[in-house]
């Protein structure tokens, strides 16, 4: 099979060696683009007048079919071809005959297929920020019923303090509100024509760029020619910020997982996100959670084995570049799915409330409550902190919690002490009590959620 670039060869193609150097079993899924940027492409080159309006029309027709036979799966694409771009090419031929071949005046594929990846980058981010969006709604939904659900906060793994549920999803609204932020401030990077650039260094042609980037919806012309064809910097900017998104979903799976184990028992999720055992009858598997979290390991690759093509590559296309697409391609339905499935997950997640509470109930977390009460009655903190660490070590000795010590006792240690301190030790009021800024308390976290709603 004759190449469109042939002429300049005299060998014959060994198919194993063109399979190795095709990309059309993956850049397939850019047709779409692929047609809109010759589209927009033969628009100018009649715009400009470097073709005929009849040269265009032709083109654009012809163009026209194929885009209908993409949107009904017709093509068969073939490896001798090697990728998306050659492949239409060829159909385009095949369809109107030799004036396809005025097509490629003044373009390049190197700026062809920077092109195509700009267009579906930005569509795809696109859809990524509206389900970040969906989700952080749904953590906001959960954080409004539970505001006065009492969890234990921990550090360490260990109970810290008692916070309250809403606390707890709304810190993972406000990551996501951040990860929403990043790949917005990506888009604007995305949102930008490489087209006209040709191969490297522009051209003689007396093209129109701007043209190109307003037919296609791009914001902006990239400013060099040469670094329109030469970097993937919008590619590892949304790589490495998928990968912290992913990192942020990881944390709350994980953290789902345990709290779904017999030890915790504070969530139940829903059998549609659940699975269960070939061979142990009474298990329900949080698999989703599980999956999430280790998809998150393949978002990372993707995006070091990105970094790692990139790092010794000289100006301007190397072929090198066209490894950057299968990486993307499948974090972008990682990226996509885990969310749709953890929205979906938290939505229906049921809340063991009255567990949670115990296990707030059964511990030393309002430790801190005692030692705050006693340097309110003037003792300094660091001196209340040791009298309630030697309380501890003997309530642990004695198998009671410093709610059980009596009245008396305690006034035995600290006169001062009165029968309101028995209130500040419960969970419900030490989460109520705090009241600093972005803190657990009940006001504060109805006002993070008010201020989430504005957001939303
Ligand atoms: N399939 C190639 C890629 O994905 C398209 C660009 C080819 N350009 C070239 N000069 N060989 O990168």
């Amino acid at each position: 099979m004759k190449k469109l670039w042939g002429g300049r060869f005299d060998g014959k193609n060994e198919d194993w060696i063109d399979a190795f150097g095709a990309s059309i079993f993956f850049d397939q899924s850019l047709a779409k683009q692929d047609i809109l940027g010759s589209l927009a492409h033969v628009k100018m080159l009649v715009h400009t007048k470097i073709l005929s309006e009849e040269e265009g029309q032709q083109i654009i027709d012809g163009l026209k079919i194929i885009q209908q036979k993409v949107a009904n799966d017709e093509l068969d694409y073939t490896v001798q071809n090697e990728d998306i771009h050659l492949n239409i090419e060829s159909f385009l031929h095949e369809e109107i005959g030799p004036v396809a071949g005025k097509l490629h005046t003044a373009r390049s594929r190197n700026d062809q297929v920077a092109t195509d990846m700009h267009l579906y980058l930005k569509e795809k981010v696109q859809d990524i920020l509206e389900k970040i969006h969906e989700l952080r709604l749904v953590l906001v939904t959960k954080a409004e019923e539970n505001i006065e659900t009492i969890m234990p906060g921990y550090t360490h793994l260990q109970h810290a303090q008692p916070i309250s549920f809403a606390h707890h999803l709304l810190a993972y609204y406000q990551m996501l509100t951040r990860d929403q932020e990043r790949l917005t401030e990506n888009l604007k990077r995305i949102d930008c024509s490489p087209l006209g650039a040709a191969a490297l260094a522009g051209t003689t042609f007396p093209i129109d760029r701007e043209f190109t980037a307003k037919e296609l919806g791009f914001n902006a012309v990239y400013t060099n020619s040469l670094d329109a064809v030469s970097d993937r910097d919008f590619i590892l900017e949304f790589l490495s910020n998928s990968s912290i998104l992913m990192m942020h979903l990881s944390r709350f799976c994980e953290e789902i997982i345990l709290w779904c184990s017999h030890e915790f028992q504070f969530v139940q999720l829903s059998d549609t996100f659940s699975t269960g055992s070939s061979i142990m009858p009474q298990k329900k598997n949080p698999d989703m959670a599980e999956l999430i979290r280790g998809k998150t390991g393949r978002v990372y690759g993707d995006l070091f084995g990105l970094l790692t093509v990139m790092k010794g590559l000289p100006l301007a296309y190397n072929k090198d570049f066209q490894e950057d697409k299968e990486g993307m391609f499948d974090t972008v339905e990682t990226v996509e799915k885990s969310l749709t499935i953890m929205s979906g997950m938290i939505a229906s997640m049921k809340v063991n409330q009255q567990h949670m509470l115990e296990s707030t109930e059964k511990d030393f977390s309002n430790a801190t409550e005692l030692a705050d009460y006693l340097a309110n009655k003037g003792i300094p903190f660091r001196e209340a902190h040791e009298i309630v660490g030697k309380l501890v070590f003997s309530c642990i000795q004695k198998g009671i919690y410093l709610q059980d010590i009596s009245l008396e006792e305690y006034q035995e240690i600290v006169p001062a002490i009165e029968t309101d301190l028995y209130d500040k030790l419960s969970s419900y009021t030490a989460v109520k009590n705090r009241d600093s800024l972005g803190g657990t308390g009940f006001a504060q976290i109805k006002k993070q959620i008010d201020q989430a709603k504005q957001q939303l």
